[in-house]
């Protein structure tokens, strides 16, 4: 009958994957083991902690619904998502830097045509966006599709409220960059924003002092055929959780300085009524391949 020390067990356990026939899925059963085990040796574990932690990762699946991905939260807080966003970026060559997918992205919609008003019916301030999506070298892609999600100005997206099944969506759309590489449109300007705070991951961030807030920003997926799929967001230039975004998802290249107009028109010649901003961000994409992700939500009825 063999018995295992502290030390013999993790060896032992690892031993039991010898036969695993996938190599990388041996690997990282391996690896994952010998990190759990560390942890439990470095901080002499107690059975009410581990029954603690056992509890708390029970309640985060039982959080999860077709709308609602507790565990990528809690991958996000612990700054999980960002480091396979990291190791699987080490080397941008001058591509736009990448940040977190977050749990509000639906999918695909229907292209929109440029200029097109993506906040109708939603109060805020005005938002003129243009854009371009270029190669390395600074070549217009034409035909590419960009997907954009962001927060209204009290914080919430439109998979979040009642109305989402029914009204369809609002402050997210598809667009097709034109022969230049460009693509623009209308929309409010985002604010700051707690993450969802009513589950688990809400209980962690609150016992550790933490605060919940993301700073302004609005989500990109550019994804071009020999392209590796870009997702990232535009922060606003000047917010004030931009140094302690909750999910550690804030580049310095990705803050944007939003220019406050006063012109009649818009830069598609169309009339303003009132101030505006003005947000104008480049994409750089890198050759390579790979798959768009896939949503963490059911898009809407209407979408
Ligand atoms: C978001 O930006 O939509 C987001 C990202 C990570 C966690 C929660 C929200
Ligand atoms: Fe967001």
């Amino acid at each position: 009958m063999p018995q295992f020390d502290e030390t013999e067990l993790t060896a032992a356990v690892i031993k039991s994957f010898e036969e695993t026939p996938n190599p990388r899925l041996k690997f990282l059963m391996s690896e994952l083991v010998r990190s759990l085990h560390d942890f439990v040796r470095r901080t002499d574990l107690t059975f009410g902690e581990w029954e603690q932690g056992i509890d708390f990762l029970t309640r985060t699946g039982q959080k999860c619904t077709s709308s609602r991905q507790e565990f990528i939260l809690l991958s996000d807080v612990l700054g999980v998502s960002m480091l396979v966003d990291a190791v699987n970026h080490r080397e941008r060559e001058g591509a736009t830097q990448t940040t977190v997918l977050g749990p509000f992205y639906v999918g695909e919609h229907k292209p929109m045509p440029h200029g097109t008003d993506i906040s109708a019916n939603i109060e805020g301030e005005r938002m003129f966006v243009q854009s371009r999506v270029t190669d390395l070298a600074g070549k217009p892609l034409a035909g590419v599709p960009v997907d954009i999600w962001h927060a209204d100005d009290e914080g919430f997206y439109d998979s979040q409220k009642p109305s989402y099944e029914t009204a369809g969506p609002s402050l997210r759309a598809r667009f097709i960059t034109d022969a230049d590489g460009r693509f623009f449109f209308r929309t409010i300007l985002p604010c700051s924003y707690p993450i969802p705070i009513d589950g688990p991951v809400g209980e962690l961030i609150l016992e550790t002092r933490r605060h919940p807030m993301r700073p302004a920003h609005v989500h990109f997926l550019v994804n071009a055929p020999g392209y590796e799929p870009l997702i990232t967001h535009v922060f606003i230039e000047g917010d004030k959780y931009l140094d302690s975004d909750v999910v550690f998802g804030v580049k310095d290249e990705l803050i944007s300085k939003i220019e406050v107009r006063n012109d009649a028109t818009m830069p598609d010649g169309q009339p303003a009524s009132g101030p505006w901003h003005l947000m104008t961000y480049e994409f750089r994409l890198k050759p390579g391949k790979g798959t768009a992700p896939k949503p963490m939500l059911p898009a809407a009825e209407h979408a």
